[in-house]
């Protein structure tokens, strides 16, 4: 039996990897824009740095992590999101003594052992943005503005931004033991899971789908009114710079997010068009996280768009990979021997040129260069090659003209193509 793919680990094929090429470059055009440049981290880290990052008690660290021993013993975990390991990679390199605040991005697949169903998988890809070194909720409202003309960029306007805060180490203690009083008093109507959660973790019971335990919270205590000042005053600087440059947003005081590093503003772009696996991009502020793993006490912001979702929103208007400029169709081996030279000398132009390879038959040529959507053709057979000239036809109006092979570089790079390489 052959072997087939990891359950939850799918390939990207030809005709489906040009939208991915598409939504990455995109996000590289328009983070570069905002200031960010490029970070690349390794795809798996120490354990505990996603132990004492993203917190012990969530849903990734406590069972949907990769985890594994190396040959040393040491315990390494396949990366299940960016945020941490680029904090780790900020402080061991000491970033912020090059810039007092970086703008950082990323992209690349992530690991979660989640059961795999539409927009959920075990092995995905997130384009993640971070900065760190700013605590003004003006860099909140820019991280927000840059996500916003991101989906501006590439099309898609059918996503909802909705927004929250999680206060601070300051005002979160009260709201919780407020909260948990709350859910202590419908201990019977969580499900098993937030019964087991609601001490260690209560704020996920909230974000908890089960049915019992979403009519429990209906009149659960809001985040909202527990800020204490400070938090309170960002979070109206957020939603004033966010009106002030005209991007939409709702307040969802029940968003609490999967991971223990937020504090203040968080939020998630969510779409109705994927069913329950509704969020596109989430992030959030985590002003403790680079001094809690070691680093300068700085505060931190950013997001991860998960790349699945986006290319399943695409749908329909997929990128389509560009067919070849040029097919030469040969007859006879000495046009073959002819032919690909000529398409050597243009691929190394700069021309996208093809040719057959497998001896067919002037008619299957012709078949393969329509199906490869080629723009133009050129027949070169015997007649061809004793006078030097051959047609080169226009595949979209059959329009010939008549090129001299020895120049059809020069010809080609000059004139037909040059108007045609951009479409
Ligand atoms: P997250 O909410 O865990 O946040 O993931 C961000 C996005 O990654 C999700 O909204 C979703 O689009 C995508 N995603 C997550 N899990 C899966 C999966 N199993 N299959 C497909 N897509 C998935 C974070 O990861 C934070 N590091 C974001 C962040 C950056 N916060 C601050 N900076």
């Amino acid at each position: 039996m052959s072997i087939t793919a990891i359950k939850g680990m799918n390939d990207i094929l030809p005709g489906d990897v040009e939208t991915w090429q598409f939504l990455e470059q995109s996000a590289r055009e328009v983070f570069g824009l905002y200031g960010f440049s490029e970070i690349r981290t390794p795809v798996s880290e120490k354990t505990e740095l996603f132990c004492r990052s993203i917190g012990e008690t969530t849903d990734i660290v406590e069972k949907e992590m990769y985890t594994f021993n190396d040959k040393s013993e040491n315990s390494l975990t396949l990366r299940p999101e960016g945020t941490a390991p680029v904090m780790r990679s900020f402080i061991q390199n000491r970033l912020h003594n090059l810039d007092p605040v970086s703008k950082l991005y990323y992209m690349g697949p992530m690991f979660r052992y989640e059961r795999p169903q539409k927009g959920r998988y075990r092995q995905f890809h997130q384009l993640g943005a971070e900065v760190i070194g700013v605590e003004d909720a003006k860099i909140d409202a820019q991280v927000l503005a840059m996500l916003h003309q991101y989906f501006v960029r590439i099309g898609i306007d059918t996503v909802s931004l909705q927004i929250n805060s999680l206060g601070c180490p300051e005002c979160r203690p009260d709201y919780r033991r407020e909260l948990i009083r709350y859910l202590e008093a419908r201990l019977d109507d969580l499900c098993e899971e937030c019964q087991r959660r609601y001490q260690t973790n209560p704020l996920r019971v909230l974000d908890c789908k089960a049915q019992g335990c979403r009519s429990a919270t209906v009149d659960a205590p809001s985040v909202l009114d527990h800020l204490c000042p400070s938090c309170d005053d960002h979070f109206a600087q957020v939603k004033y710079y966010l009106e002030a440059l005209d991007i939409p947003f709702e307040i969802n005081a029940r968003m609490v997010r999967g991971l223990d590093y937020y504090v203040r503003t968080t939020f998630e772009l969510v779409t109705d068009q994927l069913g329950s696996q509704n969020a596109v991009a989430a992030g959030g502020r985590y002003d403790g996280l680079v001094e809690s793993l070691g680093g300068p006490a700085l505060p931190g912001i950013g997001f991860a768009i998960g790349l699945e979702r986006l290319v399943l929103m695409k749908g329909e208007q997929r990128i389509v990979a560009k067919g070849p400029q040029l097919f030469i169709a040969a007859v006879g081996q000495q046009a073959a021997d002819r032919a690909f030279v000529l398409m050597s000398q243009l691929q190394a132009a700069g021309i996208r040129a093809e040719m057959d390879y497998l001896g067919k038959s002037l008619k299957a040529q012709m078949r393969r260069a329509n199906k490869l959507n080629a723009a133009f053709t050129l027949v070169v057979g015997e007649e061809e090659l004793q006078s030097g000239q051959a047609q080169l036809k226009n595949m979209a109006d059959s329009c010939q003209s008549a090129v001299a092979l020895d120049s059809l570089v020069e010809t080609l790079t000059r004139n037909l193509l040059d108007k045609s390489s951009s479409a």
